[in-house]
């Protein structure tokens, strides 16, 4: 079951204009929730970001946090999975004709949830390879858009070259990951990207820094280069659906040669913490 526009349905019946702008122009924004033993994580926070995006894009939110919660609980309870990851995305709605500017129209809102199996620890240990490219999506990474051509391309690629991730550099600075935020831990500090326009914010790049700075790492919000990146003593990633993820390998070069760091444990079991709190 979905949720579309107010209405509870099976997926196969839902369907949407061909003149919604999400469809003509990936107009619209999205979230990625994890639930976990059946708790929503961190949605205050998804929600704020969401507003974040909506208020860029200048569409007006449907509806209150509370009204939100009960979509998203609705739309939990039709599964019998306790871990899941759910999945609501707000377009500006349909138009009559195709236009590039817009005018005030109904935003289109649907909702979905999937079963969420993280990798265990054990899975984790064997360590993920990425690859690195130039950053050519635009100056506004800051807004979760469903226009994700860039990250798409991205993606497709560390399909192709069958690696994790695709980790992003704008003239040798480390941005993030394709669909993650990216950390390097050199010498007992963390470095990653400070939020802004060239990177998401992502809900769990805030809690790796939280688990982080219980672990005992110095926190530097500031970019590594590639050639610091390379150097690193532990590279990891972080999304919502990935949680934290070791990288040992970029560009097929072993980063602290291929071996899984011990922040990288600590850092995860905290984070594990966190979840179940
Ligand atoms: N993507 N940066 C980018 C470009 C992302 O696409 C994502 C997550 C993140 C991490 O954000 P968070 O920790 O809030 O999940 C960073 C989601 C999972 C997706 O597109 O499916």
């Amino acid at each position: 079951m979905v949720y579309l526009n107010g209405d509870f349905i099976p997926k196969h019946q839902a369907s949407i204009s061909v003149m919604d702008r999400g469809f003509l122009f990936g107009d619209g924004v999205y979230e990625v929730i994890p639930v976990y033993a059946g708790k929503i994580f961190r949605l205050n926070e998804h929600l704020q970001r969401l507003q974040n995006s909506l208020d860029s894009i200048q569409v007006s939110n449907p509806y209150s946090n509370e009204q939100w919660l009960d979509i998203l609980q609705k739309i939990l309870n039709f599964s019998s999975k306790s871990n899941q990851s759910l999945y609501l995305q707000i377009t500006r709605g349909a138009d009559s004709c195709r236009k590039h500017s817009f005018e005030s129209l109904s935003p289109t809102v649907f909702v979905e949830s999937n079963s969420l199996t993280p990798k265990t620890k054990a899975e984790l240990k064997v360590g993920f390879g990425a690859i690195i490219q130039t950053d050519f999506r635009w100056q506004r990474c800051d807004i979760k858009s469903t226009s994700l051509l860039a990250n798409i391309m991205y993606s497709q690629q560390a399909k192709h070259h069958q690696v994790e991730e695709v980790i992003l550099h704008r003239e040798q600075t480390i941005t993030e990951g394709a669909t993650s935020n990216v950390f390097a831990i050199k010498d007992n500090t963390l470095f990653t990207h400070p939020t802004g326009t060239h990177i998401l914010s992502g809900i769990t790049r805030d809690l790796v820094l939280e688990s982080a700075k219980h672990c005992n790492l110095n926190i530097q919000e500031s970019a590594p280069t590639l050639a610091e990146l390379l150097a690193a003593d532990e590279v990891w990633i972080s999304s919502s659906t990935r949680e934290v993820m070791p990288i040992t390998h970029v560009d097929q070069q072993p980063i602290n040669n291929g071996k899984i760091g011990n922040h990288w444990s600590n850092v995860y079991d905290h984070y594990q913490n966190l979840k179940h709190a």
